[in-house]
């Protein structure tokens, strides 16, 4: 397995020290706000409402007088009433799938492009990329950014693409066995598929020459890690974005260290809020995650309310650019099952800790009564014996029970049973208002 120096990772146009970079970021600050103020009348009227002008951002501490923005803020001025440029220099727009409601429209100039692909190419060089290597993307191309911003990112750092997209499972197994990538771009659990299908068609996973995975899109665990990295003989980093903000390349692990995820703060200024009480946090509580874009033209956001919960930790890599813990899950996906709080991630992580079960697992939440019940589907693995089988609903439940206090059903499905993502897994099935 190979990493890279940090140095190296750090490009020419990333600042070297943190006098010059918190400086560079008050200057990109104020020119955000200013240019959110004059241009984008939903921010002019926000700014104004609060009582507060992009002249009162004197330090970067300031920003927090400012007004947060959310996803409904945006699904209101579908679908191009946050451009702060005419259409015209609009290169291009990305969309949300609008599964939960109205669909949400991001834009980027040319320039917004320009600095999507340059974070997205410092990603990959902290997982150890280098100019020359063949790169497989497996997220979805289209209005999806995980596909085309994985894309460009990789050929700025002078790499040889494969636009793979998501789906056609069985073919890109087949390319990855011919083309032999050194890196893959993937959703954690679409990768579990493609494991799955490469075994299939009687190829060893640890035999196909990858050298990393850059996996995000979706919450993933320590566990996970340790799966990707066995079944693949693999470094697997975190890589971490969002359309709003951008898409993939806001913030990405180092091979070197997988010591959480460096956020490009010359382009994205994060901060923690308490999530109830909209208040700001210091460095390392844990909370929402808010990001204020610092170069965007096309589309300025201001204190974008992420509902990813983690914590900033301090720099650790040339230059000292903030961290973040791998996101714990989001808000959205917070499960309260009769007053105990679970995440997704707390039960994969047991799940991949039990013997005799895969990783594809999962939940469906049902109301018999007035009780919520929580069911664990979860396929065996393919050299499961009787013996795991029989025990593992038992065992497991009794690892849910201790770890995070809920009573939950296990049961255990034939490998291949449940329905593989082609990208994000929905992870949860809630059945309770049916
Ligand atoms: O998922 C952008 C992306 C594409 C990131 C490919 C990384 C790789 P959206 O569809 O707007 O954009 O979804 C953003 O996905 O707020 C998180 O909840 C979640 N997410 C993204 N990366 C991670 C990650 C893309 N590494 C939402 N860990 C975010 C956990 C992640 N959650």
């Amino acid at each position: 397995m190979t990493g890279t120096t940090t140095a190296a990772a750090a490009d020419e146009t990333a600042p070297r020290d943190e006098d010059e970079l918190r400086a560079r970021q008050l200057d990109r600050l104020r020119w955000t706000l200013r240019h959110a103020y004059r241009n984008v009348p939903f921010y002019r009227a926000k700014f104004d409402a609060a009582g507060v002008h992009p002249d009162d951002c004197r330090e970067l501490a300031d920003l927090a007088k400012f007004p947060v923005t959310t996803k409904e803020d945006l699904r209101a001025n579908y679908p191009f009433g946050m451009f702060a440029v005419p259409r015209e220099q609009v290169s291009r727009v990305h969309a949300s799938s609008g599964t939960t409601g109205q669909p949400t429209v991001v834009g980027y100039t040319r320039h917004d492009l320009d600095v999507w692909a340059e974070v997205v190419s410092r990603s990959l060089r902290a997982a150890g990329g280098r100019p020359g290597d063949l790169v497989h993307i497996s997220y979805g191309y289209g209005l999806f950014t995980g596909g085309l911003g994985a894309h460009y990112g990789a050929e700025r750092l002078g790499c040889t693409v494969v636009p793979a997209s998501g789906g056609m499972t069985a073919r890109q197994a087949q390319l990855i066995r011919d083309f032999r990538p050194d890196l893959i771009m993937v959703t954690p659990t679409y990768m579990l598929a493609l494991v799955d299908e490469l075994r299939r068609q009687g190829i060893d996973p640890r035999e196909t020459g990858l050298r990393a995975g850059i996996f995000g899109a979706e919450p993933w665990t320590e566990e996970m890690r340790g799966e990707l990295e066995r079944s693949l003989d693999i470094d697997a980093v975190d890589i971490y974005g969002l359309s709003e903000v951008m898409g993939p390349g806001v913030a990405a692990e180092f091979a070197e260290t997988k010591d959480g995820l460096h956020i490009w703060e010359d382009h994205f200024y994060p901060e923690v809020i308490d999530p109830v009480l909209g208040d700001p946090l210091p460095d390392g509580e844990p909370g929402e995650l808010l990001f204020t874009s610092l170069t965007k033209e096309a589309l300025p956001i201001i204190r974008y309310r992420t509902r990813d919960l983690t914590r900033l930790l301090p720099g650790t890599a040339n230059p000292a650019m903030r961290r973040m813990e791998r996101i714990t899950g989001r808000s959205d996906d917070l499960i309260i099952l009769r007053g105990v709080n679970v995440f997704p991630t707390q039960v994969e992580e047991l799940v991949l800790r039990a013997e005799g079960l895969s990783p594809h697992f999962q939940i469906t939440l049902s109301r018999q009564g007035r009780m919520d019940r929580m069911t664990i589907t979860v396929e065996a693995a393919e050299d499961c014996t009787p013996g795991q089988r029989g025990a593992a609903p038992d065992s497991l439940a009794r690892a849910v029970k201790d770890a995070i206090g809920i009573t939950a059903e296990v049961v255990v499905a034939d490998p291949g049973a449940l329905e593989r993502s082609v990208g994000k897994l929905r992870r949860v099935l809630d059945r309770r208002g049916a």
